[in-house]
């Protein structure tokens, strides 16, 4: 107890610094505090994954709020870009999909089906071991199969070679890492958040209001809301079809997200009427 009084104590302090510093200051100190945590309490996350650590769950005990927090650090500008409300709805926008990606809820789940996300770290049954053989700049290692893993379900080598080359590790010849590492994990979930793969915009450009939809993009309905980050998500297969049951699961994690965050959803939730990314 008196510790963590104490703790209290210091982060306080810590923030009065902090608001009392220039601009520059704080850049220097980013890696100490993260702005994060003010926006989401650990309580407040684990509100939000009621289940992640049942017994029910694989997942269970790999998705602590600490690493959550811990790879945000990696990515300033992730729940740090425009006003309190769009940093609010940013987060919860990243939490909702990475819940749908890892999503143990059925219609009549305890607590409902968004209570759910995080109970999964790897993909059940993969089809394939989802290489590119086509794809020369990050050839497949031979042995290895590039499920989904992790929080965004990271698949294909041509998302684990550059998703590892960002963070530090080799996605080709360790892909394991990214369901053995939590803090990693959390990491190849932003870093796909936060990376334009073109002619996709970055999903957290959308979220932040810094998507401008060319002249192709307007034809295709492919207007800023949580429906496009679906769209870049898994738009070739979800969107441009009524009623989707992914895509609806999407939008019901947000719903239920964004209420607890205190934020509204913002328009465009759907992808039906949009055309795919080519
Ligand atoms: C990582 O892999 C080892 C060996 O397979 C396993 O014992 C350990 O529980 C894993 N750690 C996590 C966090 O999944
Ligand atoms: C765009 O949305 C409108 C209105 O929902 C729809 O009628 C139209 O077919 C959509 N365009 C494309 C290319 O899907």
């Amino acid at each position: 107890m008196e510790f963590s009084n104490h703790i209290s104590f210091s982060l306080l302090f810590f923030t009065i610094l902090l608001s009392f510093a220039s601009n520059g200051v704080v850049e220097a100190r980013k890696g100490v505090i993260s702005p994060i945590s003010h926006l989401i309490s650990e309580s407040l996350y684990n509100s939000l994954f009621l289940h992640k650590d049942d017994n029910a769950c694989p997942a269970k005990n790999f998705y602590p709020y600490n690493a959550f927090i811990e790879a945000t650090k990696c990515f300033p500008k992730f729940g740090n870009t425009g006003d309190l409300i769009t940093r609010k709805r940013e987060i919860a926008a990243f939490l909702a999909q990475i819940s749908h990606e890892t999503t143990g809820g059925w219609a009549t789940a305890p607590d409902g089906p968004y209570a759910w996300g995080l109970c999964f770290k790897e993909e059940i049954n993969p089809q394939s071991n989802y290489c590119d053989s086509t794809n020369t700049q990050w050839p497949c290692f031979p042995g290895k199969s590039y499920f989904g893993r992790g929080p965004i379900q990271l698949s294909w080598n041509y998302n684990y070679g550059p998703a590892g080359k960002a963070l530090g590790f080799d996605g080709l010849r360790n892909p394991e890492i990214v369901s053995n590492n939590s803090v990693i994990a959390f990491k190849t979930g932003l870093w796909f958040w936060m990376t334009e793969q073109r002619p996709k915009p970055s999903c957290h450009d959308v979220m932040v209001g810094k998507y401008k939809p060319t002249a192709a993009d307007l034809a295709a309905n492919r207007t800023a809301g949580y429906g496009l980050v679906t769209n870049i998500i898994n738009g070739g297969l979800e969107c441009g079809r009524p009623d989707d049951a992914r895509v609806n699961s999407r939008i019901g994690f947000f719903k239920r997200y964004a209420q607890l965050f205190n934020v509204d959803t913002g328009p465009n939730l759907d992808c039906a009427n949009q055309l795919p990314f080519n």
